[in-house]
């Protein structure tokens, strides 16, 4: 069986779309949550879907905690959906090609430190973009910047606004993100 650990600061709607998409294909997946936020959503939603979830807070996850975690886990793919710290080097050199992020805007534009969430989308409007999108990409210890496996765009109108964009970004990461995820494991 693939195990797959999920990391998110957030809502986690990706976290739950991908566990959902493998169950209902009946592909059994070991998954694990973990989230540096003890009021993220994601944890409500592993709690749901009756998954495992780790809390970390930045200074474990610099110590070292979060490493054990995953050393006992022994994931096959690690991916950041929403996760906003930097992944410490020691993770990263321990997963080569193995942990992917998930940026809702097509990289490289739009990306680095500070563009996450509504931040990104108020940005591509205010540079009247005529199309966003998303980008799936090998994570290495620079925000945005590993190489790019998957991208998907949106076109943007001009009565597009924050919440809008949003919605269609976040509907190509559900329709795309598992799949991509699917792709990667059958390589392994
Ligand atoms: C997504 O838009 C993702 O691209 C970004 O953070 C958002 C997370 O949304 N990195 P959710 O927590 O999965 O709902």
């Amino acid at each position: 069986m693939n195990k797959i650990a999920i990391f998110a600061s957030g809502s986690g709607s990706n976290a739950e779309n991908i566990v959902l998409y493998f169950r209902n294909k009946n592909i059994d997946i070991d998954f694990i949550f973990l989230t540096n936020n003890k009021n993220a959503f994601v944890l409500e939603r592993a709690k749901k879907l009756n998954i495992k979830s780790y809390l970390f807070n930045k200074k474990e996850l610099k110590e070292g905690i979060v490493n054990k975690i995953l050393e006992n886990f022994n994931p096959d793919l690690i991916v950041l959906a929403g996760f906003l710290l930097l992944v410490p080097e020691s993770i990263i050199s321990k997963y080569p090609n193995k942990i992917i992020n998930i940026h809702p805007a097509l990289l490289p534009k739009y990306g680095g430190k500070g563009m996450y969430g509504n931040n990104v989308h108020k940005a591509v409007l205010e540079n009247k973009e005529k199309i966003s999108g998303i980008t799936i990409h090998y994570v290495n210890n620079e925000y945005d910047k590993g190489n790019i496996i998957f991208q998907k765009e949106c076109p943007i109108n001009d009565e597009d606004n924050v919440e809008t964009l949003a919605n269609k970004v976040h509907k190509l990461e559900y329709d795309y993100f598992p799949q991509t995820i699917e792709k990667l494991l059958n390589k392994i």
